[in-house]
């Protein structure tokens, strides 16, 4: 079996992080014990892309007991769990992940697993799709499907499709509602503020936090960062989402104002340069900034470096930059998802549902090749319902069902 990870030798503590993580996912764990017996995924070659975490690893054994074999890259260069990784490798996971990779190491890893023939691909932010678009398109041509895990990769996907270039069928996973409410919402909210708090310490009661972006993370960082005590500004660019945060009590402002007064700023867009030089300049000296979007593009590093005359990290996960207005600045993380860099990031307990839908997404797949077209799906009807009914069962929360009169009533246009 081919690897590369950073030191076997961490397998054990990796195996008791993924027993922690698989208490927290009963979902997952109920799913995997409902299906094994069949091994519906018996010969099935996965190649993944998907951050190297305890909670990646209790999904990647679920489809190993189905009958699957696995080839893992991670999704972002800093984001793996050495040990994790190694307690995969001595599952029989072909792992080639390690913290700390270069671009091209991260590149390279993304290229061996999808050169190994998958018949599935499961991703994370689109990178592994895109280079099998790209660069593999005679084996992307053999893939039955694929999954996507995030917002930025479903974005990148809409636009392949929409140019007529995907090959592919994939199910949009971040657009599960038992995914996205959750995951990006709360998981995002309390591991972003987990991630700060771990690279800085700073108290954040009395701090002024400004979140760019008010979509589903945007909305989970502000209200989590509320709740820490912080003042919270929110920038938007749809007047929509911006009306939305003015009514959920937020100040909203341009970015050029917000720049000014916050401590610490956190981008949460999806989009790119939305923290870029005009603003640094106009920043507070001490002025944090944090990143908890997919890529590393929301907080200008290219700008940052580029006004700046020195550079020292001060602890793990803080840069200190400092300006040629002799202002100092700090970025946490590079720019990273700080929430996957500078903690574990989301709880297990939420990627129970996000994961649970990928496993779902995976099943459906193997059950329905060759019968999809090359397009963009979201996940099959019932499994939302499925996935919210077995984790209200797991969390032992009981809900009403409706009468047969109030179903009659709903579907009828009779008073
Ligand atoms: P979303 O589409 O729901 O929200 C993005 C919001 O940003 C939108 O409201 C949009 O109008 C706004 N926006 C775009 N450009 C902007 C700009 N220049 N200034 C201010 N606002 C702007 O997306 P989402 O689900 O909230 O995801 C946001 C990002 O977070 C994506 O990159 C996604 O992949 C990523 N994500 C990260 C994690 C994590 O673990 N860190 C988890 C889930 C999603
Ligand atoms: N994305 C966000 N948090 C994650 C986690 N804990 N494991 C895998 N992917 C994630």
């Amino acid at each position: 079996m081919e690897f590369k990870v950073k030191d076997l030798s961490l397998a054990g503590r990796g195996r008791i992080q993924v027993e922690w993580a698989e208490r927290h996912m009963p979902v997952l764990v109920k799913l995997r014990d409902m299906y094994s017996g069949k091994r519906p995924l018996e010969g099935v070659r996965i190649s993944a892309s998907l951050h190297v975490t305890k909670e990646t690893a209790v999904l990647v054994r679920t489809l190993q007991a189905w009958g699957a074999s696995v080839s893992l890259a991670p999704c972002n260069p800093l984001s793996t769990q050495d040990d994790v990784a190694a307690a995969l490798v001595e599952d029989g996971v072909s792992v080639f992940a390690w913290r700390g990779m270069s671009s091209d190491e991260y590149f390279w890893a993304i290229r061996v697993v999808g050169s190994r023939d998958p018949d599935i691909v499961m991703d994370d932010g689109s990178d592994l799709h895109v280079t099998l678009h790209e660069e593999l398109g005679d084996r992307a041509l053999k893939v039955w499907g694929g999954t996507e895990e995030t917002t930025t990769g479903v974005i990148r996907l809409r636009a392949l499709e929409k140019a007529g270039r995907l090959l592919y069928p994939v199910i949009a996973v971040n657009n599960a509602r038992t995914k996205y409410l959750f995951d990006n919402r709360y998981g995002t909210g309390q591991s972003t503020v987990d991630g700060i708090l771990r690279a800085t310490n700073m108290l954040l009661a009395g701090k002024t936090a400004v979140v760019a972006g008010y979509g589903w993370v945007g909305r989970g960082v502000a209200m989590r960062l509320r709740g820490m005590g912080a003042r919270v500004i929110v920038t938007e660019v749809d007047p929509v989402r911006a009306l939305e945060a003015v009514m959920d009590g937020f100040e909203v402002m341009p970015m050029a104002r917000a720049a000014r007064i916050g401590d610490i700023l956190v981008t949460a867009t999806g989009n790119r340069d939305v923290i870029r030089a005009e603003h640094m300049l106009e920043m507070k000296d001490g002025a944090i900034l944090a990143n908890a979007g997919h890529f590393n593009v929301e907080v200008s590093v290219e700008d940052l470096e580029r006004i700046s005359v020195s550079r020292r990290t001060l602890r793990p996960y803080v840069e200190e930059y400092v300006l040629k207005n002799g202002k100092r600045l700090y970025l946490l993380a590079e720019g990273r998802l700080v929430n996957l860099v500078a903690a574990e990031g989301h709880p297990s307990e939420v990627m129970d549902m996000s994961f649970s839908n990928q496993a779902l997404a995976v099943l459906y797949i193997r059950e329905n090749r060759g019968k999809l077209e090359p397009r963009v799906y979201d996940i099959p009807p019932g499994q939302d319902e499925m996935v919210a009914r077995l984790k209200l069962e797991t969390m032992g929360v009981e809900i009403d069902e409706l009468t047969e009169e109030q179903r009659r009533y709903l579907e009828s246009w009779k008073a």
